[in-house]
């Protein structure tokens, strides 16, 4: 994407204040990363219209091996929330991008002891209408141990054992194609603590090395019920 077309696209979006690099409301641990457009499976571009509210979409960004959740928050607006990851620092979550910026998106890893989607099961997902561990709905709930975070203030923690918030990753909407793009995220060191942590795993789904590779220009985003075979539905 060149400087003309990105400057286009961030016009056309709900963050427009925050998405041009070097801007001063980027929060100081949102890195930059090569931008990436989210394509569904046969590869036709994602639009944000097509985004479903009844569950997240996962794509990897800005790795291979990261998982990201896509979410529809539907009739809520998600809120910049200054949040802080002991390893990425102090930062503002993005707000919602789309139309009518209700898209957010968050590394799916969660933060107490790194559940995370692989395609056999996921214990963490994005409860559209509630879960027997919260009276409230749209609300991301880990069953490993009770983890619930809120992608309307930034996946801020809400109970359980996690100490922080998810980590955020930073959508850009191209109003002309209704596309959307990631274009940056918390956890650079993050990550490495994620990849020390299931190298083996990573490396046998992967590739060695593999999982730390750029995603390239696009990142396939599919429904969680068709990328895990298994979700837990604590
Ligand atoms: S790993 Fe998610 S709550 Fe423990």
């Amino acid at each position: 994407m060149d400087r003309r077309s990105f400057v286009k696209t961030c016009a056309g979006t709900a963050i427009a204040a925050a998405c041009w690099r070097g801007h001063p409301a980027l929060a100081a641990a949102m890195a930059d990363h090569p931008p990436a457009r989210l394509v569904n499976a046969d590869g036709s571009p994602l639009k944000a219209a097509d985004v479903t509210t009844t569950e997240a979409l996962v794509f990897a960004y800005p790795y291979r091996g990261i998982p990201c959740f896509l979410i529809n928050l539907g009739g809520r607006a998600a809120h910049p929330t200054a949040l802080a990851s002991p390893e990425d620092g102090d930062y503002t979550s993005p707000a919602g991008a789309g139309p009518h910026a209700n898209l957010v998106a968050c590394v799916a890893i969660c933060m107490h002891q790194l559940s995370y989607p692989t395609p056999d099961y996921s214990a963490i997902r994005y409860a559209a209408s509630g879960s027997p561990l919260t009276d409230a709905p749209g609300l991301i709930v880990c069953c490993t141990h009770g983890s619930v975070y809120d992608p309307a203030t930034g996946a801020a923690r809400v109970a359980g054992p996690a100490p922080n918030a998810l980590l955020p990753a930073r959508l850009a909407w191209d109003a002309e194609s209704d596309g959307l793009i990631a274009t940056g995220c918390v956890g650079d060191k993050f990550f490495a603590r994620f990849f020390d942590a299931y190298k083996s795993d990573l490396i046998d789904r992967f590739g060695p090395g593999g999982y730390r590779q750029p995603v390239g220009e696009t990142a396939v985003a599919i429904p969680l019920s068709r990328y895990s075979a298994a979700v837990s539905t604590c």
